[in-house]
């Protein structure tokens, strides 16, 4: 039996637990940039953050809500001004220098579905204990989410807590009790002596194993939603995504919307519809790993370049398709740079693997990117977008009668 709200809508059990977890791998790509190499950093701070929520006896509920606040506590670094700070091989240290990063990153954030009251975690995430950070706030007055996320933050950041020589556990120790009772607070930092004690600990937070310890460790949190809900917590991502990059402020919201119009010309369901919002709202997920360097550079882009920037829709693919009821939105999110020729990427489908959807998506992709401005070019106008869209159609690489439909729709 499908379950119904109030006004009728099937309601899904949607695991916030996959949701978050696959799309942790595009916020972690924010770091990686930033620190030129790849991090699971958020996922690191996550797990660390979980051990200690659960050694002080907080609820599931709370555990939970700290795991996903770990995962989203740098979110705000992805701002395009952010990373655009200063070029040194130390940049994330810069950059995370800044306020700006936790007030944005709270912003973002607002609209998650946290299980608990766990307001302004985020933006106190640098908050030091004898009130001489950010925000000056000291002592308790500190919410203890962010206390805990902080302890975790800083550590990974200047220690990485994957480095496998059993010295850097000395460091990272010495470190603790130096800064007991300044930057952190004494209580934490006996605790995290206490749960750091078992190797075990220390081989969840190594590369290859962090993932799954994750999965092992965040308390189950599902739930009954229906599409629009589903829609809500998508565009928390969103949010980041369009905020790369001054240039895509608004694509994927404008994207959105025109999916959102023309679902209206065609009278799709409620739910398809619903779908095909989410689709579009993570449609360029991926792009957070792919650097402003690249996405804001002036000039035409090198070879490498250009390949780097097709890695975004697998990675979008990556993000997506471990979330159950997603499978829909996966091929309509991930296959937007696919053409019906075959010659487009990542995976050089066809005509028989896009259904109509996902041609809808592509030609509203393209369609929204023309009329955007580019570091390259100017906004274009409908007529000049449709004359290049038309170029497209006649290659046979987008679907004839949906440029048609778009043309007339939003001439
Ligand atoms: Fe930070
Ligand atoms: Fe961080
Ligand atoms: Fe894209
Ligand atoms: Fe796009």
């Amino acid at each position: 039996m499908t379950l119904k709200n109030r006004r009728g809508a099937s309601l899904i059990n949607f695991n916030l637990n996959r949701f978050l977890l696959g799309l942790s791998f595009a916020i972690d790509c924010v770091e990686s940039e930033l620190l030129g190499s790849t991090s699971n950093h958020g996922k690191r701070v996550a797990a660390v953050s979980m051990r200690m929520a659960r050694a002080m006896g907080l609820s599931d509920s709370q555990v939970f809500d700290i795991a996903s606040l770990a995962i989203l506590h740098d979110n705000g670094l992805a701002e395009e001004s952010l990373t655009h700070v200063r070029p040194e091989a130390d940049r994330l240290y810069h950059v995370e220098d800044l306020p700006a990063h936790c007030t944005i990153g709270e912003h973002n954030a607002a609209k998650f579905p946290f299980q608990t009251d766990c307001f302004e975690s985020i933006r106190f995430h640098h908050e030091h204990w004898d009130g001489s950070g950010f925000f000056g706030i000291s002592g308790d007055k500190i919410p203890i989410m962010a206390q805990i996320i902080s302890l975790a933050d800083y550590t990974d950041l200047k220690f990485r807590f994957q480095t496998p020589d059993p010295g850097n556990r000395d460091r990272i120790a010495m470190f603790l009790n130096e800064n007991s009772g300044s930057i952190f607070s004494p209580d934490l930092v006996d605790l995290f002596h206490q749960i750091s004690k078992v190797p075990a600990f220390w081989f969840d937070l190594r590369d290859p194993f962090i993932h799954a310890a994750l999965d092992r460790t965040m308390p189950e949190c599902s739930m009954e939603s229906d599409w629009q809900g589903v829609l809500d917590i998508s565009r928390v991502f969103s949010r980041i995504i369009d905020s790369k990059s001054r240039f895509t402020l608004r694509h994927t919201q404008g994207l959105e919307e025109k999916i959102d119009h023309m679902a209206g010309h065609y009278r799709v369901a409620t739910e398809e519809r619903l779908q095909l919002r989410i689709a579009a709202s993570l449609h360029d997920v991926g792009k957070l790993a792919i650097p402003n360097a690249i996405l804001d550079k002036p000039g035409s882009l090198t070879d490498a370049e250009r390949y780097k920037v097709t890695e975004h829709t697998y990675y979008t693919r990556l993000c997506l398709e471990p979330i159950p009821g997603f499978e829909n939105i996966t091929e309509w999110a991930a296959n937007h740079h696919e053409k019906l020729g075959g010659g487009g990427y990542p995976m050089g489908l066809g005509k028989k693997d896009l259904d109509f959807n996902a041609r809808l998506m592509t030609v509203l992709d393209i369609y929204q990117a023309l009329t955007e401005e580019r570091p390259y070019r100017q906004s274009l106008s409908h007529q000049q977008s449709m004359a290049i869209i038309g170029k497209l159609r006649d290659n046979g690489d987008v679907d004839g009668e949906i440029v048609g439909d778009v043309d007339r729709v939003f001439s």
